[in-house]
C-alpha cells in the first residue's frame, strides 16, 4: 500500500496563526477555561500518591494529620511544593503503563455513566476500549472494523479528521450533504442522497451529533431514519458524541445505540475533552459490539498502549460526578452561545442559533469588506487586520463549492474573550 501524505490540519493551521497574530482564537474548539476541580484533584492525587492508598489518604486528611512533624507556623511558611513533596508516595502503579484497553475502574465508571445517561449498560470487559480521546477511538475503530477499499458514509460539513482518518486507512468516503433551511434555522438531510449512498455498498457511517460545525442535534425522526436505513444495509453506524451534554432550549442529544435493534450494530466513540474541559488530556472511549472489540484493541494496542494512567485515573471522578454537574456546560454555553451570536450578527453574518455543540457557523458573503473574498482569504483577512480567528467554511466539505459562504466561529472561550472578538467583529460595519 501507497503511504498517504497526511498534511497539517487547517483549523490547527489556524490556531498558530491566531498566536502569531494576537487574535482572538475562536478557530480551534477548546476552551481556555480549567476543568472541574474534581478532575483535576483526582490527576494530582494519582501523580502524587502513585497508589489507589495513597490518593484515598491525601483525599481526606488534614495537612496536620498528613504532615505530622510540622507546626502550624512552618505549615504555612514553607513552599508548598516542599510539603507535596513530602507526601509523595514511595510506592507507585499509578504513574506507570496499565492495562492497554483501559484502567478496570474506568471502564466501569463508563459503563455506569453510559446506564445513567442511556439506559443501557455496555460490558467492560468485553465492550469498552479506552482510548488517547476520540480521535484514537475512531482511528482504532476505522482500522479493526474497515477494510482498505470499504465505502464510509461521511455527512458534510464534517469534522476535517473524517475524511482524512479514511484516507489514511485505504477507505473511500461517499459525501451526504446537511442543507441548511435559513428559514427555520435548522439543518436537514436529504433521506433519497443518504439512501442512494447505502445502496452503494457503504460499510459504515460516520454520524455526529450534537454536530460540528453546524450545531444540528440530530432528531428522534432523523435517528429512525438512520436506524431503519441501517439495519436494511447492514450498515454500522459510528457515532461521535462528544457534545452529548453541550445542547440547548429544548433540543435532546439521543444516542442511536440507545435505540432498540441497533445496539448491535452502533459504535460510540467519545471523551472527556469537551465534557470535562480537558482537550489536553487525550482521555476517550470507544464502546462497541463484543464482536468488534478485539480488532479495535489489536489496533489501539499496537500503536499506543494506552491512554495516560493518572489521567485514566481522574476520568473516573469526572464520569462518576452527579449528572447535574453537566447541566451547568449548558447554561454556560448558553450565554457565550448568545454572546457571540450577537456580535456576529450585528457584524453582518447570517447566524442560526446551533441546537447543541459549541460552533457557529456563520455566513459571511453579506458582511463589508469580508463578503467578496474567498473563505480562506476571508479567514486569513479576519485574523490579520480584525484579530479574530476562525475557520473556513470550505474546510468542512469536499464537494467543490461546499461550504464557501461560511466560516466558523468557536464560542468555547470564555466571555469576556467572547465578548473580546465581538468588539473586535463591530470593526468591520464600523469601516
Ligand atoms: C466532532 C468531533 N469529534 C472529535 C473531536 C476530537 O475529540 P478528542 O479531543 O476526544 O480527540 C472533535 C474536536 O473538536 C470534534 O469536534
Amino acid at each position: 500500500m501507497t503511504p498517504v501524505k497526511t498534511t497539517e490540519s487547517v483549523i490547527r493551521r489556524m490556531t498558530r496563526l491566531a498566536v502569531e497574530h494576537d487574535a482572538v482564537n475562536l478557530s480551534q474548539g477548546f476552551t481556555d477555561e480549567c476543568p472541574p476541580f474534581e478532575l483535576v484533584w483526582a490527576a494530582v492525587s494519582a501523580i502524587l500518591g502513585g497508589t489507589e492508598a495513597q490518593m484515598a489518604r491525601l483525599d481526606g486528611a488534614s495537612l496536620r494529620e498528613l504532615v505530622p512533624g510540622l507546626d502550624a507556623s512552618e505549615i504555612v511558611e514553607r513552599p508548598l511544593k516542599q510539603i507535596l513533596e513530602t507526601l509523595q508516595g514511595r510506592q507507585d502503579s499509578l504513574n506507570q503503563y496499565s492495562f492497554p484497553f483501559g484502567l478496570p475502574d474506568l471502564r466501569d465508571a463508563i459503563a455506569d455513566y453510559t446506564q445513567r445517561l442511556y439506559g443501557w449498560r455496555p460490558d467492560p470487559e468485553t465492550d469498552i476500549t479506552v482510548t488517547l480521546g476520540a480521535t484514537e477511538a475512531l482511528a482504532s475503530v476505522l482500522a479493526g472494523v474497515c477494510a482498505p477499499g470499504d465505502r464510509l458514509i461521511v455527512p458534510q460539513p464534517y469534522h476535517e479528521m473524517y475524511p482524512s482518518q479514511a484516507a489514511v486507512f485505504g477507505l473511500v468516503p461517499d459525501y451526504v450533504t446537511l442543507l441548511e433551511d435559513v428559514e427555520t434555522g435548522r439543518w436537514t438531510l436529504n433521506r433519497d442522497e443518504w439512501e442512494a449512498a447505502a445502496s452503494r455498498g457503504a460499510r459504515a457511517l460516520i454520524l455526529n451529533t450534537p454536530h460540528n460545525p453546524t450545531g444540528k442535534v440530530f432528531s428522534a425522526s432523523d435517528l429512525g431514519f438512520i436506524a431503519e436505513l441501517a439495519a436494511r444495509h447492514a450498515l454500522l453506524v459510528i457515532s461521535d458524541e462528544i457534545y452529548e451534554h453541550i445542547v440547548f432550549d429544548d433540543a435532546r442529544h439521543l444516542s442511536p445505540a440507545a435505540i432498540p435493534g441497533m445496539r448491535e450494530r452502533t459504535i460510540v466513540v467519545n471523551s472527556i475533552s469537551k465534557t470535562g474541559n480537558a482537550t489536553g488530556w487525550r482521555v476517550g472511549w470507544v464502546i462497541a459490539p463484543a464482536i468488534y472489540t478485539p480488532a479495535i484493541r489489536g489496533f489501539h494496542d499496537t500503536m499506543v498502549i494506552q491512554a495516560p494512567t493518572p489521567l485514566q485515573r481522574a476520568a473516573v471522578a469526572l464520569l462518576r460526578l452527579d449528572p447535574s454537574a453537566f447541566d451547568t456546560l449548558r447554561t454556560e454555553y448558553a450565554r457565550k452561545r448568545e454572546t457571540l451570536t450577537l456580535g456576529l450578527g450585528r457584524a453582518g453574518f447570517g447566524v442560526s442559533a446551533p441546537e447543541g455543540a459549541y460552533y457557529l457557523f456563520a455566513r459571511y458573503r453579506d458582511v463589508p469588506g469580508l463578503g467578496g473574498r474567498a473563505p480562506m482569504e476571508a479567514a486569513l483577512h479576519l485574523i490579520t487586520e480584525v484579530g479574530v480567528a476562525s475557520v473556513p467554511g470550505d474546510n468542512f466539505y469536499a464537494t467543490e463549492g461546499g461550504g464557501d459562504e461560511y466560516l466558523r466561529f468557536a464560542f468555547c472561550r470564555s466571555v469576556p474573550a467572547l465578548e473580546a472578538a465581538a468588539r473586535r467583529l463591530a470593526r468591520l460595519t464600523s469601516g
